[in-house]
């Protein structure tokens, strides 16, 4: 059995060992590595021999196929090579080529595996000088790796964000950029990657370059896309997280915190249900629990960080212990902490509004809530950050319940820390209907 290595140098071993040199001839290697990759693996003679031997004779040209077809054979062994006179086909297990083995990986959603075979480009650095036909096709293969590869990378630089592993993520959208600076999945993913791990200035560099690269060699413009996201990393210099959320969060927040460490699995899990939420319109909860101290507030940060480059809407409270008798007091604290002054909100009935904003006796805040709520989620998509649930006063408990009911069809997830001590009835409640009544799940932290 062969094996080749196509993405990068060239790379061929017979059963485990280094390929004999008369195997590794150019027009031996392109003849087996292009039979390889033809529809069932089969080619006529003529077809190989316009090809590879198109500058010959006819005689010339058929007595070179079959030197090198006796070549392939000694190599592969009896029975992998199958030829007639018209027809050259070789079988399935004789040759095993690393670009069919990346689909195979890909197809999987193992992105990982597969992004371990990307060495550079398709036979890099080889040809078949006089061999036009072939060079043709060459360059169509190396076009098609090379745009294939760099997808993989991608998904894989993707995978790695919503993991945390930003820095591996980071590396991974440089390997997509060498083999290609032009797809924007990748410029995007770098920039994300970039204003993660704190760099603005850095992610601002990567679109600079890349918008006067496109303008000097293709004379284009970004795609809209990628110029939101650039423009949402510019502005998130102005953002902070709401009010009394942000107090909570700014000792551990900010460049200069250290990286997330320990929590891929968790923050796979919550990246999962956000975009679930915001690519289907469907409204999610999810529950953060943890003693305190165990990194219930930094998780739920990374991802509102994460929701905020799509695009998303930020507002927030965090409750302590003596909100727990104050009724309303966490509806309220949602309203100042960024829902009244988000877009949209001009949406929602004023009768609502007026009552969010205490501008009259607050009859049914729990509904105004929903109410508003729902209005910034038809203009954006929404994320609701509510930091240690368990001294959020029982009316709002009670009214965060009802309105992620309220919410199910919209682009909008609460998320919720919550410590198990003291324990509150209503969040055990809000939690069993969770993966059942209401889209979302319960993410338990540890310690570190
Ligand atoms: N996974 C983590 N990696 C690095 N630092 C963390 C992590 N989780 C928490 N921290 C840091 O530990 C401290 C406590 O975390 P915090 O989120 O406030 O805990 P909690 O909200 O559960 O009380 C903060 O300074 C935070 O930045
Ligand atoms: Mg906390």
């Amino acid at each position: 059995m062969i094996a080749v290595r196509t993405l990068g140098p060239v790379d061929v071993r017979v059963r485990g060992t280094a390929a004999p040199p008369e195997l590794l001839w150019r027009k031996n290697l392109a003849l087996l590595v292009y039979l390889a990759r033809s529809p069932k693996r089969a080619r006529t003679r003529e077809h190989l021999i316009g090809m590879l031997w198109g500058d010959k004779s006819d005689d010339k040209a058929r007595r070179s196929l079959n030197e090198a077809l006796r070549e392939l054979r000694r190599s592969t062994g009896d029975g992998s090579l199958e030829s007639d006179n018209a027809q050259v086909r070789v079988t399935p297990d004789a040759v095993q080529l690393d670009i069919d083995r990346l689909e195979a990986l890909a197809a999987a959603g193992d992105y990982a595996g597969a992004a371990d075979l990307v060495h550079g480009e398709f036979l890099e650095g080889f040809s078949v000088p006089g061999a036009s036909e072939f060079e043709t096709w060459l360059a169509a293969e190396r076009e098609h790796w090379r745009r294939r590869s760099v997808e993989v990378l991608v998904r894989r630089a993707e995978q790695l964000l919503a993991n945390g592993n930003l820095t591996a993520a980071n590396d991974m959208v440089r390997r997509a950029r060498g083999l290609d600076w032009r797809p924007e999945t990748a410029v995007r993913v770098g920039l994300r990657g970039l204003a993660l791990a704190g760099d603005r200035a850095g992610a601002l560099a990567l679109f600079e370059e890349f918008t006067a690269r496109l303008r000097r060699e293709l004379g284009a413009e970004p795609d809209a896309e990628t110029r939101a996201l650039a423009e949402r990393v510019r502005q998130e210099r102005a953002w902070r997280l709401p009010g009394q959320v942000r107090q909570a969060a700014a000792r551990g927040s900010g460049p200069q915190r250290g990286p997330l460490v320990g929590r891929a699995a968790e923050l796979a899990r919550l990246t999962d249900v956000w975009e679930t939420c915001r690519t289907r319109t469907r409204g999610a909860v999810v529950v953060i629990e943890g003693d305190a101290g165990t990194g219930k507030t930094r998780l739920a940060e990374e991802l509102a960080a994460r929701a905020r480059l799509d695009g998303a809407m930020v507002v927030g409270v965090r409750a302590v212990e003596a909100d727990r008798a104050d009724a309303w007091s966490g509806v309220f604290g949602i309203a100042r902490g960024g829902l009244l002054e988000a877009p949209g909100v001009a949406g929602a009935r004023p009768g609502a509004l007026d009552q969010l904003r205490g501008r009259t006796p607050a009859d049914a805040p729990g509904r105004a809530l929903s109410e508003v709520l729902q209005a910034v989620a038809e203009e954006q998509p929404l994320l609701v950050f509510v930091d240690d649930a368990q001294w959020l006063d029982r009316e709002s408990l009670l009214a965060l319940g009802a309105a992620a009911r309220d919410l199910a069809g919209a682009p909008a997830l609460c998320v919720i820390t919550a410590a198990p001590q003291p324990s509150r009835p209503e969040l055990d409640e809000l939690r069993a209907r969770l993966g059942r009544q209401l889209s979302g799940t319960t993410v338990k932290v540890g310690s570190l």
